[in-house]
């Protein structure tokens, strides 16, 4: 028997999907510590979000950013790479090496968030000029590189499609096991968002998430149930640009952009700072709620294609012959995010 609803308690609710409401659990991700900084490697489709949650890595030394590969997804690769550059530099960070990867799917067509990010991939922003060029090794190689010289394991938060991280799998299968957490945005244990199944970061390749899902890896997923609670708005805008700060005045205008765009959508005056969560979560051990859930991905051509199927409900795993694979963001402190996001920028030039 399902957990079923009480209808009368729900007074004139919406839609109420049916689901198994998953008990929280212990986290199984690291966290790091002024003290003893977690080594992480960020890819990421730069992206409005993306750039808020590369910009709080930088400014957070509990992380040691080994590098920002990026993947073809809200913009095209090539956009991607340059606000990458782009945003490292306003952030002060020129030591974290950019590389690029896949500009595609690993399988199936191409699929652009560009009516949600601009073109550009950052809205209207013109991001000050980057120094650096993006590595010539390319991002898997890259990551290949700094796992394997590293001399503790490496956290990964693939922040866009998983196409960078199956490659990696595929190509260096023996560097998994110096891989100790895959932090990802991605996926939703209720409804998508680019469809009505499916997540963005997962309907633009869902292949390479069924490999990474399959892998055996550690994985938390930060889905739209968790980062649809991570939401700036006018006000957090406002603050970020009193900040007065290079670095304060671009999360101020990607923010803002986010906001008119869902305004004039929707009429909704919040925006969710997706991939932020990730690196939250990162960096604070009680800040983001999870639950275990084995996820399966479909990656069938039908009308489900990209969605991340997660199941809580212990007696149909224990039917099925299923095991949990990741921690899935159910609940997050939205004040306590909103001024980790502040402190951070506060903190960069
Ligand atoms: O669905 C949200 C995800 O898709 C975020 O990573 C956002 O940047 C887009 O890539
Ligand atoms: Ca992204």
């Amino acid at each position: 028997m399902s957990a079923g609803f009480n209808a009368e308690d729900l007074g004139r609710a919406r839609a109420v999907p049916a689901f198994h409401p998953s008990p929280a659990s212990d986290r199984t991700a690291p966290f790091g510590t002024p003290e003893r900084p977690l080594p992480l490697i960020i890819d990421s489709d730069p992206g409005l979000d993306d750039a808020l949650a590369i910009g709080l890595a930088c400014a957070s030394p509990e992380l040691r950013l080994l590098a920002v590969t990026t993947v073809g997804g809200n913009a095209d690769v090539a956009h991607c790479t340059e606000n990458a550059l782009r945003l490292l530099h306003a952030y002060g960070r020129d030591d974290v090496p950019v590389a690029e990867g896949a500009a595609g799917a690993l399988l199936g067509d191409v699929v652009r968030a560009t009516d949600v990010h601009g073109l550009s991939g950052v809205g209207n922003a013109q991001l000050p000029e980057a120094p650096n060029s993006p590595r010539p090794e390319g991002a898997i190689a890259l990551m290949a590189q700094l796992i394997s010289d590293s001399p503790e394991p490496v956290c990964i938060a693939p922040i866009g499609p998983l196409t960078n991280i199956a490659l990696l799998l595929r190509l260096y299968p023996r560097l998994a096991p110096r891989v100790e957490h895959v932090c990802l945005m991605g996926g939703s244990i209720g409804e998508g968002n680019t469809t009505a199944a499916a997540e963005f970061n997962i309907l633009a390749d869902p292949e390479a998430a069924d490999v990474v899902f399959r892998s055996g890896l550690p994985i938390t997923m930060m889905g739209l149930d968790v980062t649809h609670q991570a939401l700036l708005d006018r006000r957090s805008a406002q603050q970020l640009r009193t900040l007065g700060t290079r670095s304060g005045a671009i999360a101020a205008e990607l923010t803002e952009f986010a906001l008119e765009r869902n305004l004039g959508w929707s009429g909704s005056t919040t925006s969710a700072v997706h991939d932020a969560v990730t690196i939250a979560h990162l960096l604070v051990p009680d800040l983001v709620t999870v639950a275990r859930y084995h996820v399966a991905v479909e990656t069938g051509h039908g009308p489900a294609r990209g969605r991340t199927v997660c199941d809580g409900l212990p007696n149909r795993l224990r039917r099925r012959g299923f095991e949990a694979n990741a921690d899935v963001g159910i609940l997050i402190d939205r004040d306590r995010f909103v001024r980790l996001l502040l402190y951070a920028y506060a903190r960069l030039p």
